[in-house]
């Protein structure tokens, strides 16, 4: 498989922030996909924004025009014409003009409310197809959930603020034009002026996102942890241990000192934003001073009449704003290009993900999988997990797996899943590299219980259906599962039978025991009705009765499927065809139950330890 993760340190994003700022190429293709992406997500929102954004940019530089009109119908008046006649009409229009800037204004905000919405939804999308797509490996890697959780909230902002930065940029140049227009006509030397006033904010505000981006990157690590901190005082499955531990004020200590570091950072942060904001704006106003006296100078000489300045200062006022909209557009498109740069790097790990679908179809049913001198190290781990594992699987066998805790067990049945590659070595179905088969076919043709299964909060049907979810559910089928796994008087028993949702979370739900639970996983697998079934300890915790009658009925249950399960209890274990024992990543013995307890080996002095404990641990007879 390629494409490894590449670690996202800060230092190489701060690399790739200063060099992604020399590039505009790059910036102005985050911009077009931006805009590909909010129109694709609502085409129909994105042009009725645009619409009212035009209608708003009219509506200013008629509001400048009719200012003039007004002027001039008071300077008139001034030397003797009618007051009321001239300006009464530029006074209407100007009152309408700026109520349609307020419904245009307000109108403009619900839109961007629903388009914002809009664009998360197929960001959302596209995140998680990635974070559900890449490979396990993934999720062993701190970078990844540091960039995964930038991106969850970078994705849902970033490309509509693109899209109304660009939006506002816009609106702000075709006003900035009218006015621009309208101030040559009055002064020419007044126009370049106001845009030099413009030239500090571009460079301080460049800057300023460039520190924000940095900013981000530097405190996602704590601000995951503060993240985790918060689910664990808010957690369901933590509930019952935080309060039986007392752990409550230590969270909350810890979580506040979490909290109080951030804020420090970030006022440190603000500061240095706000002096480098204080900076850009200082050096407009003094540019905009010099423009104020150059008119003042103008007027001096005669250059320029009484109405004419009046007109240009409130030219240059408004042209200022818009200068100031317009960099400031430009600044959060600079800004959010950072962070969509970073989006799309995440993104395009979910090009990894379509290799899922590459490869050969795995046959329906094998003969004989093996694990050939598999090794096997965790990323960045500093020993291999498996090394030199060599193991059978026939078809229709009961092949068990047993060691002490940390011996591999977990390890080689993640293998076998198709779900992490080996580093050397390879698993085979009937001498085929797995490599070589599309992964998402080889998994179909597996069943897995995790030793740490997921106990979804749906109703039963559901929590058992899943375990096929490319067909349509079958509820014959999942009560035959249910019954296999001795789940199914528990399940019909429940308030809304298999309807009942099994968690405490949603209304009307209710929750399993631990070993109740289980039975609902195994019956799960069952449901896949997959040939190879792997099961990590899928009876820890049945009773004794309930584990004897699994085993009593597994083979019925699984009729020609083949079976490798793990277990450390040897009273189900005896019955397999074949027993491997794994220790510190290797197969050290292998054979049935009574060939391994006449070696006298490991597996042999495991079994004593487990009947002792028994014979000795067991309650006398009344
Ligand atoms: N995600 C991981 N990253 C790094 N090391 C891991 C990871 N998971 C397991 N390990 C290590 O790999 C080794 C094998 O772990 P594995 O889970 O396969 O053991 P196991 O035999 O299933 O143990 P148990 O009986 O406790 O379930 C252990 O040393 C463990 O610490
Ligand atoms: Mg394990």
């Amino acid at each position: 498989m390629s494409g490894d993760f590449v670690p996202a340190d800060p230092l190489a994003l701060r690399v790739a922030a200063r060099s992604g700022s020399k590039s505009m190429g790059r910036l102005w293709g985050l911009v077009r996909s931006s805009l590909v992406l909010v129109w694709s997500s609502g085409k129909r929102l994105l042009s009725a924004l645009v619409a009212v954004q035009i209608l708003s940019a009219l509506a200013l530089a008629a509001t400048v025009l009719t200012i003039q009109q007004v002027l001039s119908g008071i300077l008139d008046a001034q030397d003797g014409g009618r007051v009321m006649g001239d300006v009464l009409v530029p006074v209407i229009v100007l009152a309408s003009l700026s109520g349609v800037a307020a419904v245009a204004g307000a109108v403009q905000g619900q839109l961007q409310r629903l388009l914002g919405e809009s664009v998360a939804r197929t960001m959302w999308g596209k995140v998680l197809g990635v974070a559900t797509g890449v490979g396990l490996r993934f999720f062993e890697s701190p970078d990844f959930y540091n960039r995964l959780n930038r991106v969850q909230t970078s994705a849902m902002l970033r490309p509509h603020q693109v899209t109304t930065g660009l939006l506002s940029m816009a609106g702000a140049l075709a006003a900035c034009v009218g006015l621009g227009v309208t101030l040559v006509t009055i002064s020419p030397i007044l126009l370049p002026l106001v845009v030099i006033a413009g030239i500090p904010l571009l460079i301080t505000s460049s800057r300023e996102s460039r520190i924000e981006f940095e900013f981000s990157v530097r405190q996602t690590p704590a601000v995951r942890l503060r993240g985790y901190f918060t689910v664990l005082q808010s957690g369901r499955d933590e509930a019952k241990e935080v309060r039986a531990f007392g752990l409550p004020a230590w969270l909350a200590a810890r979580f506040d000192d979490l909290y109080a570091t951030y804020l420090r950072d970030l006022r440190a942060h603000v500061i240095r934003r706000g002096l480098l904001s204080l900076v850009g704006q200082l050096g407009a106003a003094v540019v905009l001073g010099g423009t104020l006296i150059a008119l003042v100078a103008l007027i001096d000489r005669g250059d320029i009449g009484v109405a004419e300045a009046g007109a240009a200062i409130v030219a240059i006022r408004l042209l200022a704003t818009q200068v100031q909209a317009l960099f400031r557009g430009a600044q959060s498109i600079f800004e959010s290009g950072l962070f969509l740069d970073d989006l799309r790097q995440f993104l395009a790990l979910g090009e990894i993900a379509v290799e899922e679908d590459e490869g050969q179809e795995p046959p329906e049913r094998f003969e004989m999988i093996r694990a050939e001198d598999v090794r096997f190290r965790y990323p960045g781990a500093p020993r291999d997990a498996l090394q030199g594992v060599d193991i059978e699987l026939r078809a229709g066998e009961v092949v068990a797996l047993v060691g002490e805790n940390g011996s591999g067990k977990t390890t080689l049945a993640k293998l076998l899943a198709g779900l992490y590659q080996p580093d050397g070595g390879r698993v085979t179905w009937d001498g085929h590299d797995v490599a070589a088969f599309r992964p998402s076919s080889l998994r179909q043709r597996i069943a897995v219980v995790f030793q740490d299964f997921v106990r979804y909060a749906l109703p039963a049907t559901d929590n058992i259906a899943l375990g096929r979810i490319d067909r349509p559910v079958d509820p014959l089928r999942v009560r035959a599962a249910a019954t296999a796994a001795g789940a199914d008087s528990k399940l019909e028993g429940l308030p809304h039978g298999y309807d009942t949702i099994l968690s405490r979370m949603f209304t009307g739900g209710t929750d399993l025991s631990g070993g109740e639970w289980q039975r609902v996983a195994l019956a799960r697998s069952f449901y896949r009705d997959a040939p190879l079934l792997i099961l990590d300890e899928p009876s820890s915790a049945l009773d004794p009765r309930a584990e004897h009658e699994l085993f009593a009925t597994l083979r019925d249950a699984l009729r020609d499927r083949t079976a490798l399960f793990i277990s450390h209890r040897f009273s189900t274990v005896r019955g397999a065809d074949r027993i491997y024992v794994l220790h510190e990543g290797e197969i050290v013995e292998q054979g049935t139950h009574d060939e391994l307890v006449s070696r006298d080996g490991r597996y042999a002095e495991l079994f004593r330890l487990q009947s002792q404990l028994q014979i000795h641990g067991e309650p006398a007879a009344p």
